[in-house]
Formats: C-alpha cells, sequence, structure tokens
C-alpha cells in the first residue's frame, strides 16, 4: 500500500465515521418532525378551543342583532310581504295581542305563518335565539 492508498483508507473512515452521526443527528429531527403539532384533548377533561367551535357550530351565543340582521331583515326589514316591521311598536302590539303576548308571537315565529317560514329560515336558532329577536324587533 502506498502512501495515497492510506490517506485514503483513512478518509474512508472518516467519512463512515461522520455519516453515522450525521445519520443519529438526523434521527433527532425525524423524531422532532414527528412530534403531533396539537395536543390530544381526552373526553372528560378540559380541551382548549373545542368549546369555542362547538358554540359558533350548534349557532348558540348569536345575539338578537346577529339573528335579525342574518334572517329576520330580509322580510321584516322593509315589511316585505305584510311583515310586521321592525320598530313599528303597534303593528307588534296588534299581533301580540292577537296571539297571546310575547310567547304566542315566538310559538308563530317557530312554526311559521303564512309567508312567514319557520324560524324565520334561521334553521339553527335555538329558541332563545328567536325570542331575542322577536324582542328586539317588537319592543316588547
Ligand atoms: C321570508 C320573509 C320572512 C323572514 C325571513 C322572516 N319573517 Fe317573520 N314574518 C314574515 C311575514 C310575511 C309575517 C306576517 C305573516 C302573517 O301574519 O301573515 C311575519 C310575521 C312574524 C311574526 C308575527 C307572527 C304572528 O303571529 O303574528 C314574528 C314573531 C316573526 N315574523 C318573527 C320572525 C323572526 C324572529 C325572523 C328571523 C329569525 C323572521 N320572522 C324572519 C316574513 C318573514
Amino acid at each position: 500500500m502506498n502512501w495515497i492508498n492510506k490517506m485514503l483508507v483513512a478518509n474512508a473512515a472518516a467519512l463512515a465515521l461522520w455519516a453515522m452521526s450525521a445519520q443519529a443527528a438526523t434521527n433527532d429531527e425525524i423524531a422532532a418532525r414527528l412530534k403531533p403539532v396539537g395536543e390530544v384533548c381526552v373526553s372528560g377533561q378540559e380541551c382548549k378551543g373545542v368549546a369555542a367551535v362547538a358554540a359558533s357550530a350548534s349557532g348558540g351565543g348569536m345575539s338578537p342583532d346577529d339573528v335579525i340582521a342574518k334572517h329576520c331583515n330580509a322580510c321584516h326589514g322593509a315589511g316585505v310581504l305584510g311583515a310586521p316591521k321592525i320598530g313599528d311598536a303597534a303593528a307588534w302590539k296588534t299581533r301580540a295581542d292577537e296571539q297571546g303576548g310575547l310567547d304566542g308571537l315566538l310559538a308563530k315565529a317557530i312554526s311559521g305563518i303564512n309567508a312567514m317560514p319557520p324560524k324565520g329560515t334561521c334553521a339553527t336558532c335555538s329558541d332563545d335565539d328567536l325570542r331575542g329577536a322577536v324582542k328586539k324587533m317588537s319592543g316588547l
């Protein structure tokens, strides 16, 4: 073996060592990359973020103004198809007297009446959401 061959062998050994340590580093990096991004939510324990998503998905927590703006205003804003106008206290009072007050109006809002669609098209609205909207529109 001449000196050039010896150099090559030494280099190859060094290269092999370097490759092994590089592989180790790479394994650590892979392990870090494989770590889960989010935390697992266990049933029965508080889980951040999930409550907020559930609330918005169920339609709960909508303010009366939101419900009116998104669903009722289309007809009740201008009185389309004979809908009692928002803020027309006299028109709402007449209807309230006919239906037995706010609860009676709410029942009709839920079931629908003539050209008024059930729940005023807000399928995800709870009874309380609708009650808030009726209260606000009628001023009752
Ligand atoms: C497609 C149009 C339309 C939409 C949207 C609509 N309404 Fe109406 N609404 C009407 C019409 C028309 C009437 C009058 C029906 C009648 O007495 O013939 C009415 C009447 C009502 C009444 C009075 C019922 C009664 O017994 O006199 C309530 C309460 C009411 N709407 C609530 C709502 C609420 C709350 C929303 C939104 C969540 C809504 N409406 C959305 C058309 C609509």
